[in-house]
């Protein structure tokens, strides 16, 4: 069998661009910063970078509010800028993915500005507009960041629909000509050359008819109504069209984010016989700990490993041979990982290392999101005024308004704000992490005087170090992109432990999540004498008396089969 799918065979790098580096001094980051870091990331091993939008606009979300598709906001650069980024990138052999937001845009773009003006302006259907229902709002749907998903708008009496803030007005894909503006808009950065794209939030595009609110039994001002909003039939036509039409001649990487679905869902999406998208990011484990999806993010619960094995589990073998995955277990959206899933004290460089080597060693395209490579860590800000994300703001001034314990509701934006991923880049240990001369946008973690690339650089131990080895490891050895995924040990509550196996290459990957030691037999056909070393985050590995595995506190092991 031939495998050469670029997308598939490639390890991806996210960019925060705000918070990656900044050239200027301004305190935020720009273009001219990442062609600085071109070399750090080619040296890391990565094939595409992503970078998240850097589209001109008013920033209440971070930029994806995008006021103008066609020009870069200015802090960022020229698009002069970004064409030189393209080539100098391309010239090293990396591609780059932009983030491109097909669901909203900014308020504050032309089309909605003309679409508010009047209820007969040409544009008024670009977006989803309805009156009031007896003075209230036109159904009971809550917004992802808090309260109702309508605003009402003086100017002509009705409401707008936004998913996100107020500031995101939803499009309406219904409408044919606002579609055509898209398709010929993403076919204008594809001939600019870029790679592929990341198409935020395109689970939610299409809205269901006649937008009915959401069962409310006890009757609240607003409930969760992900189900009349997400992954409906009208979602894959759009994708598909949008495919047929403009992607396909380019083969740009293309990957949806798409929460609120199974594998199995996720087919409809990334099966090979769809013509829609490469793969989705799935948020079944990023709610592992929390009391349910969406919004429920905030309400911690203690995650449990099977239950995540279990979920990672399911989408292997699902799509294995039928579509595609995509793996992250971070981005500027969530919790850092090794403050989540690993351990951010004592044991922050192996676990981090231990977790490195679950992503890398999936079967899907793996997403390495900055800082990860570091082991950086969440943080946790006394005041709120040094908060600078929406998302946390609505949810720390909805509770306290509600009269919650200040205690408490800091306590849950430590865990999950997604500030924690958002703080700048730690390069080295001088003023601000070496992030800028100025004064950064949101403070930098204090920790950076003990994490930072150049320190991670002069440790050959460093977590750094050894992401380059499984990246290299990865594209050496194709069992590990390609090979089926099989679980061992589902209810072990500690260790996480599969196989890959392509043709006649096996490798048994082996993580102890935990703290503690625990033992391992091997699994069948394994032993000793065939179980060939291939890396490992511990430099002396143990057994037990009677020839079982003992693993040390976040021990990541991978061996390949001697045959
Ligand atoms: C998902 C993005 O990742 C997030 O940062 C953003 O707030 C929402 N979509 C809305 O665009």
């Amino acid at each position: 069998m031939v495998y050469i799918v670029w997308w598939k065979e490639s390890v991806v790098y996210q960019i925060y661009p705000n918070s990656f580096k900044d050239s200027d001094g301004d305190g935020q980051g720009d273009l001219q910063g990442i062609y600085d870091k071109l070399d750090y990331l080619t040296g890391l091993g990565v094939d595409v970078i992503w970078i998240c939008p850097i589209y001109d606009s008013p920033g209440h979300d971070n930029g994806y509010d995008i006021r103008d598709y066609y020009s870069i906001l200015r802090k960022y650069g020229t698009m002069e800028d970004f064409d030189r980024l393209l080539a100098e990138a391309h010239k090293r052999g990396l591609k780059i993915m932009m983030d491109l937001v097909l669901n909203h845009t900014s308020d504050e773009h032309a089309w909605f500005a003309e679409s508010r003006s009047s209820q007969v302006n040409p544009k008024r259907d670009y977006y989803i507009w309805r009156s009031g229902k007896n003075g209230q709002v036109p159904n009971n749907w809550e917004s992802y960041f808090g309260g109702s998903v309508w605003k009402h708008d003086p100017e002509t009496n009705e409401y707008y629909l936004h998913l996100y803030t107020e500031h995101q007005p939803d499009l309406n894909w219904n409408n044919a000509q606002m579609a055509e503006e898209m398709y010929e808009m993403v076919h204008w950065w594809l001939q600019k050359g870029v790679d592929g794209f990341r198409f935020d939030a395109v689970a939610h595009i299409a809205k269901a008819e006649g937008l009915p609110s959401a069962h409310n039994p006890d009757n609240l001002p607003v409930v969760p109504a992900y189900q009349l909003f997400s992954n409906l039939e009208q979602v894959h036509s759009i994708l598909n069209k949008l495919n047929d039409m403009i992607l396909k001649p380019y083969g740009p990487m293309t990957v949806g984010e798409t929460s609120g679905l199974g594998p199995e869902q996720a087919l409809a999406y990334v099966g090979t016989d769809r013509n829609e998208l490469n793969m989705v990011f799935q948020f079944e484990h990023m709610f592992v700990d929390a009391q349910s999806s969406g919004i429920g993010k905030w309400n911690h619960r203690d995650w449990k490993l099977p239950e995540l094995k279990e979920i990672m589990s399911r989408w292997q073998t699902v799509l294995h041979d039928r579509g595609w995955n995509a793996n992250y277990m971070g981005n500027h959206d969530q919790p850092r990982p090794v403050s989540r899933f690993g351990n951010d004290g004592k044991y922050r460089v192996r676990s981090a290392q231990m977790l490195a080597t679950w992503m890398l060693t999936l079967e899907g395209t793996p997403y390495i999101y900055q800082g990860e490579e570091i082991g950086m860590t969440n943080v946790a800000f006394l005041d709120i005024e040094d908060y600078r994300d929406i998302e946390t703001m609505n949810y720390y001034r909805q509770h306290i308004g509600q009269g919650r314990a200040k205690h408490e509701v800091m306590q849950a934006i430590w865990r999950k704000s997604r500030d924690n991923a958002r703080t700048p880049m730690q390069w080295d240990d001088t003023k601000h992490a070496g992030f800028t001369d100025g004064e950064p946008w949101i403070q930098v973690n204090e920790n950076y005087p003990e994490i930072n690339v150049a320190d991670a650089e002069r440790d050959p131990q460093s977590i750094l170090h050894y992401y380059r080895k499984l990246i290299a490891l990865r594209k050496q050895h194709k069992v590990l992109i390609y090979g089926a995924y099989e679980l061992l040990l589902p209810d072990d509550p500690d260790i996480y432990a599969y196989t890959r196996t392509l043709d006649e290459e096996q490798m048994l990957v082996i993580l102890n999540f935990r703290e503690h030691e625990p033992e391992m037999q091997w699994p069948e056909g394994w032993n000793d004498e065939n179980a060939k070393t291939v890396i490992s985050n511990v430099s002396r590995r143990y057994s037990t008396d009677k020839g079982a595995i003992l693993l040390q506190p976040y021990e990541a092991r991978i061996y390949r089969m001697q045959r």
